[in-house]
């Protein structure tokens, strides 16, 4: 079924490269400008929107054994997240049920049990509480009431999703509206984690933009990526997920051979986002890899940072693994110095509160909608919100 519509989406890409068009929406969209630095509008973001809808924390790539574990902060959340002995995967606040420590560092690792190190009291991976130091000093409790608590966790697609809410009841198959199963089409529940760092930026949504834009790329990025690529591009959405893919001249030619034969690589290519955060990118230094960029808030509204995760279909040989680090050497200069420095800029003009709004054209139809998103998940009740995606996909 996901092959077909990759198919179906590559013949709607075809006929616009021998037409010359695009999709293009009914009118030019403006955004309040104030949107982008706004305090209360920024918290309303990270409350109703990071801390909300899943986020995509992991890959399986990090975590691809029983006891592998991630300790990261997402949006403020201290959280672990686990593979256990079954093999699956768990999330947790990284908080220590005595009196609140953070059991592990930040990073990655293997581990049977987890002990804090503020007490060494004990927790397994599945976030039992297993072992009390002393316990014949401490006194009686319930061992069973003093887990870890547990984050709403999916892992699909090699992609692991995580709720930083503990209580949430958000559904995953509404938020996903199926994007998941396009995703699958990747592979990479075996693919290798090559390298990652970590890129400051603007506004998490000056950034954002960048990722939905094709309509930048020969003029921001010509001494990178060249004048003649494209900056036509056409979206595909599930829910508030969309793909961005320009209509190549080169998918012309796959007109003249038998569909079955059309290779899955070729029909991925363009930039795959996931709402609200992630941009996933085809490249091919070192071997078939895609660089997985992970957007977060800041401390501030002006502020966002970046993990960018360089995935490779397959671990590479020392001369591919040289390949990969200078592809993604040459990525962190595109996003670092050209994406995020124009947008450092372009955020300091627009704090001066001279301009009311920003515009997003007609040919600009991905900003257009994850603007129309954020706006409409703000406006959305907790009660509600997965009704407005499941809404999204009948
Ligand atoms: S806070 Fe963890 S053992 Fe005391």
């Amino acid at each position: 079924m996901s092959r077909e519509k990759l198919i179906e989406m590559t013949e709607h890409n075809i006929a616009h490269s021998k037409a010359g068009t695009i999709d293009m929406e009914p009118e030019v969209f403006k955004v309040p400008a104030e949107k982008y630095y706004d305090e209360e509008q920024y918290k309303a973001e990270v409350d109703k929107i990071f801390k909300r809808v899943p986020l995509l924390l992991a890959t399986t790539a990090e975590l691809p054994n029983p006891g592998d574990y991630k300790a990261m902060e997402a949006v403020g959340t201290p959280l672990i997240i686990t593979r256990d002995s079954d093999g699956d995967v768990r999330a947790f606040m990284n908080m220590c049920s005595h009196r609140g420590a953070a059991i592990v560092d930040e990073g990655c690792g293997n581990t049977k049990r987890f002990m804090c190190p503020y007490h060494a009291w004990t927790f397994n991976q599945k976030g039992d509480l297993i072992g009390i130091a002393s316990q014949q000093d401490f006194g009686d409790i319930d061992k069973s009431e003093y887990g870890l608590v547990p984050l709403p966790v999916e892992e699909r697609a090699g992609l692991i999703w995580v709720c930083v809410r503990p209580d949430s009841d958000i559904d995953f198959d509404a938020f996903l509206s199926g994007y998941d199963e396009l995703l699958a089409n990747f592979g990479f529940e075996t693919w290798h984690l090559h390298d990652q760092r970590r890129v400051e930026g603007p506004n998490w949504k000056v950034a954002y933009d960048g990722y939905l834009d094709l309509y930048h790329l020969p003029v921001l990025h010509s001494e990178t990526f060249g004048t003649e690529i494209s900056n036509q591009a056409l979206y595909y959405n599930w829910g508030p997920h969309q793909r961005v893919s320009s209509p190549s001249p080169f998918m012309v030619g796959l007109e003249d051979m038998p569909k079955d034969q059309w290779q899955t690589e070729w029909m991925l290519m363009g930039v795959w986002t996931v709402f609200p955060h992630i941009s996933i990118a085809s490249f091919d230094g070192g071997g078939r890899s895609v660089m997985l960029s992970q957007l977060f808030p800041g401390d501030t509204p002006g502020e966002s940072y970046t993990v960018q995760n360089y995935l490779m279909e397959n671990a590479p040989d020392e001369e591919q693994a040289k390949q990969a680090d200078e592809q993604f050497k040459l990525l962190e200069y595109v996003v670092e110095t050209e994406d995020y420095g124009t947008g450092l800029r372009l955020q300091k003009a627009l704090q001066t509160g001279v301009k009311d709004h920003v515009l997003f054209g007609r040919n600009e139809g991905g900003g257009q909608r994850f603007h129309g998103w954020v706006d409409k998940i703000i406006e959305t009740e907790d009660e509600d919100l997965n009704k407005l995606f499941a809404s999204s996909n009948s």
